[in-house]
């Protein structure tokens, strides 16, 4: 009789209950109930946030394979993520608000020793989700990194601050990176200059491209959707880092076909601007100088040439074909009023024809 009456008593006085145990409640079944809210709210959370990760549209579209394994990594940490989550806050607020100081409570809280089973449940679990998430990572690795034997192969070369694409195999370059859909391509990465990193978001995979002929990296792209993206350089790399980018088009495999033989001809024809446009375009000169008068990184070359132009020192200098010849080779010794000493020297990098051929290109931008 004189227990039940305790127990009556313990429940009619919350605080008593959760602060100070009840004789009778002495042990788990003390902290049991607030146990089992705490799991229920837990498990609610967890639910609510995992489903808000999964429906925001937090990555851009699904655009390769590679995309759908590294998607699948990335909503199982969303929900691993969400029981964390969950697992803090809950617990938390929880203790805010359930242990509160009633008022008139000045007793010292309940001690605890430790416990080694609890102390190594916590250990063994997050240790096993570990080990189960390196094995899973390491699979999908392996299947970003594998080569299909009728894999396109695409020499990128990355520079400041532009992209070219070369397919060996068709004797073809072009500043838009056309790839087929549903076949691999494989990517050659190099950088004429310093570190760039080629990363299309809606492929997922990304790769630095490092300088030095010894260190080509490479990137495999299966694309499964039609479109245009972008590439964007994801290192920091200078002035116009922030405008490294280039187009990427996907295209049907019969239209893949149908652009690498009208490029083909392309090169076969045109004179000396038509060659030193498309020079410009593929040496990346046109991401720092516009042709329509706008200004970027560098001065426009429209109306440029015979012209004078002021330099950082004062003085003026009539832009013929000996000082472009000049600015193309050591671009930093005479630098024009207004703008920064970035540009890159492309000394070794073009031949007399092809400095001849862009200067052409510039003299007819009127
Ligand atoms: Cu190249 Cu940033």
């Amino acid at each position: 009789m004189a227990a039940s009456a305790k127990v009556v008593y313990c429940l009619k006085n919350r605080h008593k209950l959760q602060i100070r145990a009840c004789p009778q409640e002495r042990g788990v079944m003390k902290y049991l109930r607030h146990f089992l809210n705490v799991s229920v709210l837990v498990i609610i959370t967890t639910f609510i946030v995992s489903l808000l990760l999964e429906f925001l549209p937090l990555l851009p579209q699904q655009a390769s394979v590679e995309a759908i394994s590294i998607d699948t990594m990335f909503s199982m940490h969303f929900r691993v993520i969400s029981f964390l989550f969950a697992l803090i806050v809950v617990f938390m607020l929880y203790s805010l608000v359930v242990f509160r100081n009633r008022g008139g409570e000045t007793d010292p809280g309940d001690h605890f020793e430790g416990n080694t089973g609890l102390e190594i449940f916590w250990t063994i679990v997050p240790l096993i989700i570990v080990i189960y998430f390196a094995f899973i990572g390491a699979q999908s690795l392996a299947d970003v990194t594998r080569t299909e034997p009728d894999a396109l192969e695409v020499d990128v070369i990355a520079f400041q601050w532009s992209w070219s694409f070369e397919y060996p195999a068709y004797g073809v370059t072009s500043t838009t990176l056309y790839l087929p859909k549903d076949r691999q391509t494989v990517l050659n990465l190099t950088s004429r200059d310093v570190i760039h990193s080629f990363w299309v978001p809606e492929f997922r995979v990304k790769q630095d491209a490092l300088p030095g002929k010894d260190f080509v990296r490479q990137l495999r792209i299966t694309p499964i959707k039609t479109g245009d993206y972008m590439v964007r350089c994801a290192e920091l790399c200078g002035g116009a880092h922030a405008y490294m980018n280039s187009p990427v088009v996907v295209v049907e495999p019969e239209e893949f076909e149908i652009w690498l033989i009208s490029q083909q001809n392309a090169g076969e024809t045109g004179d000396s601007v038509t060659r030193g446009k498309a020079l410009a375009e593929t040496m990346g000169c046109l991401s720092c100088h516009s042709t329509d008068g706008t200004t970027l990184v560098g001065p426009t070359w429209k109306n440029m040439y015979g012209h004078e132009v002021t330099l950082i020192d004062g003085t003026r200098v009539m832009v013929d074909e000996l000082y472009l010849r000049r600015a193309i080779l050591q671009p930093n010794d005479e630098i024009v009023e207004g703008f920064q000493p970035i540009m890159p020297s492309y000394e070794g990098l073009l031949t007399e024809e092809q400095i001849a051929d862009l200067i052409a290109y510039m003299k007819s931008l009127e």
